[in-house]
């Protein structure tokens, strides 16, 4: 019997699991190509820390997108080959900030993705995108505090651009 309380949002059919499994791979990707490239182009005594981080959530990410495409497979799907687009910058503040956005951006989403799943009885997908999304959510931290900002809130539809409170 269908749970009364579920939101439209949190029952979906397999074939749209694939879809938005396939729009979390494109971020993947995306955050992918981000970190390689920021990791080695972010100059400056003071964001050498980061830096080594950055390179860190690289292959971090790349884990991520072979996890979620194997889901895909599994599911009957075809894993996309299209990346979200990346922002190109030599500024640190704005590469940090785009970093934080995606970032921002993947938690809501796959803060869904767990209810979705497990609204299907996929508790072995939801078990795997809990994993990849408490990571997500230590990537953002990093960024935060690169940024010295406050962890953006992002339980909040709508609120993903929201940069974060500067730290007083
Ligand atoms: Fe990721
Ligand atoms: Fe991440």
């Amino acid at each position: 019997m269908p749970d009364a309380t579920m939101t439209k949002e949190q029952s979906i059919s397999r074939e749209q699991l694939v879809e938005l499994l396939n729009e979390d791979l494109a971020r993947e990707y995306q955050a992918v190509i981000a970190y390689v490239v920021y990791s080695q182009v972010l100059k400056g005594a003071e964001y050498m820390n980061i830096a080594k981080e950055l390179e860190k959530h690289a292959g971090e990410e790349l884990q991520h997108a072979l996890i979620i495409s194997k889901h895909i497979d599994y599911l009957g799907g075809m894993p996309t080959v299209k990346p979200l687009p990346v922002v190109q910058s030599e500024d640190a503040v704005t590469m940090l900030r785009a970093d934080l956005e995606n970032e921002n951006n993947t938690i809501r989403a796959y803060r869904d993705r767990v209810r979705q799943c497990e609204a299907l009885g996929e508790y072995a997908i939801a078990e795997d995108v809990r994993e990849i999304l408490r990571q997500e959510q230590e990537h953002q931290i990093d960024l935060a505090t690169a940024l010295g900002i406050d962890v953006p809130d992002v339980s909040k539809p709508g609120k993903a651009s929201n940069p974060g409170k500067k730290r007083r």
